[in-house]
């Protein structure tokens, strides 16, 4: 059954397992959404992994263990802003979803980065500032996705950002989308974060869906640009089995 997560009439208590979907709007309230988590008795992803991971600030922790992250600098209000050495730069929150307030500047317009930062900072969020990796424009994104713990399919996701365009205030973007066969380098990069992030969240419980998000850097190898463990798109509809093995992974968990 659905329901909202703010919704004050949902005992979700009744239920034998909650599990998160589709909750985009968590980004302007992330502390009401992480107390609410709490407040829920069975909940997957479970509430201490979407508080490490509603905060994109773990890139630098998935980084600090070797594994290949999109070279990011954060910068929080009244830190000064420092950044990449790239004929293009993406500013972006570290409370993000859906590319709302992401944009893609061009290095010689370091006042609009700098606005951008500024406008971020006036709402007391931390920015992020990467290169703009521009392999994604032509082989996209690819997203593997895994349920109940192992690889289920992967998908592409055509670019997002196009030069000189506004960032969106939309919940969220339209994507395109198809099915993908993941890269041999791809896939071992998806398992190697998913074991790193097994190792940081060592204590909670094990994750019921996870999607690592990998952009070609520079030299054609992936990196990573997010691992989603909140309110991911599955992609279901992409590949087939892939809703039954999300089914038989909820079921495998209730109590
Ligand atoms: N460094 C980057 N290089 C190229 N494209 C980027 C970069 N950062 C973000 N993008 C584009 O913006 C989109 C949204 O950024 P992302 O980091 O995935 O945040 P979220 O999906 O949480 O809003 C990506 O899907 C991608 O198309
Ligand atoms: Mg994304």
């Amino acid at each position: 059954m659905p329901a909202v997560w703010d919704d004050p009439a949902v005992d979700w208590a009744a239920f034998d397992l909650v599990v998160v979907r589709g909750t985009w709007d968590y980004v302007d309230r992330r502390d009401a959404f992480l107390a609410w988590a709490r407040s829920v008795p069975r909940l997957l992803n479970a509430p201490g992994v979407l508080a490490w991971n509603t905060d994109k600030r773990y890139l630098a922790e998935l980084a600090d263990l070797g594994l290949p992250v999109i070279p990011t600098t954060f910068v929080a209000p009244g830190e000064p802003l420092t950044t990449p050495e790239a004929p293009e730069l993406v500013v972006k929150p570290t409370v993000s979803a859906g590319s709302r307030d992401t944009r893609r500047h061009a290095a010689e317009r370091p006042d609009e980065v700098a606005a951008h930062v500024a406008y971020l900072h006036a709402a007391g969020r931390t920015a992020m500032v990467q290169p703009y990796l521009r392999g994604v424009d032509t082989a996209g994104e690819t997203a593997l996705l895994y349920l109940g713990g192992r690889y289920s399919h992967a998908i592409r996701k055509g670019p997002l950002l196009a030069p000189g365009a506004p960032a969106s205030s939309d919940l969220f973007v339209t994507e395109d989308i198809s099915p993908r066969e993941p890269s041999a380098a791809e896939r071992e990069t998806g398992d190697r974060v998913l074991a790193a992030v097994g190792e940081l969240l060592a204590g909670e419980p094990e994750l019921l869906y996870a999607r690592v998000d990998l952009v070609p850097g520079p030299d054609g190898s992936p990196l990573v640009i997010e691992v989603e463990l909140t309110e991911p798109s599955l992609f279901l509809d992409q590949a087939p089995h892939a809703p039954e093995r999300l089914a038989d992974a909820i079921a495998a968990r209730v109590p």
